[in-house]
């Protein structure tokens, strides 16, 4: 098989090197195109066909409906890994052993401890900021709190590299609890005897313990939010990861680039697409329950709604994830004695969007947000913390997307345009200067 591509423009003939995914999909570079050309370059809006780098970390295939990290799938991990555990392969490209879990375990719970001038800024925002807006700037702030780690040369120390990593997975779950305690109006504390908790246990009793009282594990919940991080740890070049590794290919620090990819995973075509659903499910029940109603909405081309939680870029078949939490969801709220009505709202509306033409020829499923928020409602978390709680999952996969882009040495991320602007024009003053 010939190893180029070769592209023909208005006469010029391009070869262009034709590389394959170890999957054996092929991908043209055209990276030197302009050069060669030039000055011809291509576009592509939403980058919906063209890669922006190589990657190790994460395999989809959206048309099978498949997912896996570093080479196992989500199936398996989702089943018997634990969120650490996957956090490490992701970030690291193996499995842990057990020595290597208890360091990094420990390392993490090492480096856990937040400033407290942190507290100060948290009391600083009004009561109804919003919980993404909060940490991103929060993450942010970490950078003024921790100068060492912006700026250092980590593609020549792994082992700073490593510091700075250990630090943010051990910071962000108290920064998310701060927020979480800070809206319940419970004091912002540490969980006791964290070192002995497991990194899932340690989130749940630094968001719920209340003042003054023993917090006590409910196994339920544990696997359950174990399972919904490792389904959110990572989805390779989404519009959160891509932010993190263009904003840290300016050699820009870990923690700034998190914080930028907090903010992205916060709209609602993201990650903030989980608050939305369940917003959407609460206003269909208090609308009567009528989902053909809302099914006909999404259709309406006249209409802006959309059927939250439904449709991706990459996936045209079943997500993979949806599969797995929309079981899930039933498992906890069954074994919780929890009779949600707004499950069933959630199950009438994909039955019914999957019989529609409409969908069905757009190939629109559910996705990982259509069912996660069923279950972070019976955990007892308000809607407005679902998308803090997919940035808690996602985590690892940023800073192993970043950590890969810097240890490759990529170069900074800087796309072309096609500009559609005036011509040069002659500036007539309207000021006396
Ligand atoms: N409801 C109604 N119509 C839809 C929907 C929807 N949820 N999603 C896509 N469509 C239609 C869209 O109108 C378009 O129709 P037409 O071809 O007639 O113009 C067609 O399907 C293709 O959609 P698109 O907007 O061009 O596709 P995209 O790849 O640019 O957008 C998406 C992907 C996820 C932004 C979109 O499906 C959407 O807005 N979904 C709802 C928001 C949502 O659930 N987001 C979470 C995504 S999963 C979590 C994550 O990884 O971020």
């Amino acid at each position: 098989m010939s190893e180029k591509a070769t592209l023909n423009v208005n006469g010029g003939s391009y070869d262009l090197p034709l590389l394959k995914s170890s999957e054996g999909e092929l991908c043209i570079e055209i990276s030197k195109l302009r050069g060669q050309s030039n000055g011809i370059t291509t576009i592509d809006r939403g980058f919906k066909n063209t890669a922006s780098c190589e990657s190790k970390i994460t395999y989809l295939d959206g048309e099978k409906g498949i997912l896996r990290y570093r080479g196992y799938s989500i199936e398996e991990l989702a089943s018997k890994a634990s969120f650490l555990e996957v956090s490490y392969l992701l970030i690291f490209g193996e499995l842990p052993d057990k020595d290597e879990l208890e360091k990094f375990h420990n390392d993490i719970v090492e480096q856990s401890i937040v400033a407290d001038d942190i507290k100060k800024i948290i009391d600083a925002f009004p009561g109804a900021a919003h919980p993404m807006g909060v940490l991103s700037s929060l993450t942010s702030a970490l950078t003024a709190f921790n100068p060492d780690d912006i700026s250092l040369d980590y593609a020549r120390s792994k082992e700073e590299m490593y510091n700075t990593i250990v630090k943010l997975m051990g910071k962000i779950p108290v920064l998310i609890s701060w927020t979480f305690r800070k809206k319940n109006g419970f004091p912002l504390e540490y969980s006791s005897k964290t070192r002995n908790l497991d990194y899932v246990e340690n989130i749940l009793q630094m968001m719920f313990k209340r003042p003054n009282e023993d917090y006590v594990q409910n196994t339920v919940l544990v696997d359950v939010l174990n399972k919904l991080l490792i389904l959110h740890a990572d989805h390779e070049q989404n519009c959160s990861t891509s932010t993190v590794r263009i904003v840290g290919s300016a050699q820009t620090g870990l923690f700034a680039s998190i914080s930028a990819g907090i903010s992205a995973l916060w709209g609602p075509l993201h990650g903030g697409a989980n608050q939305a659903v369940l917003e959407m499910f609460n206003a269909i029940k208090e609308d009567g329950g009528d989902t053909q109603k809302y099914i006909n909405k999404a259709k309406d081309k006249e209409d802006p709604f959309r059927l939250m939680g439904f449709g991706h870029r990459v996936y045209k078949n079943y997500d993979p994830r949806a599969k797995i939490i929309k079981e899930a969801a039933h498992n906890v709220l069954e074994t919780l004695g929890i009779d949600d009505p707004v499950l069933e709202i959630a199950k009438a509306l994909e039955e019914k969007a999957l019989k529609d033409k409409y969908f069905v020829d757009r190939k629109l499923y559910p996705n990982v947000d259509f069912y996660s928020g069923v279950i972070y409602r019976a955990m007892g978390i308000p809607s407005d913390m679902y998308t803090v709680m997919f940035a808690l999952g996602r985590l690892p996969g940023w800073i192993a997307q970043w950590r890969e882009m810097r240890l490759m040495n990529e170069p900074i991320g800087r796309p072309r345009q096609l500009y559609t602007g005036s011509t040069l024009r002659k500036f007539k003053s309207i000021s006396k200067r």
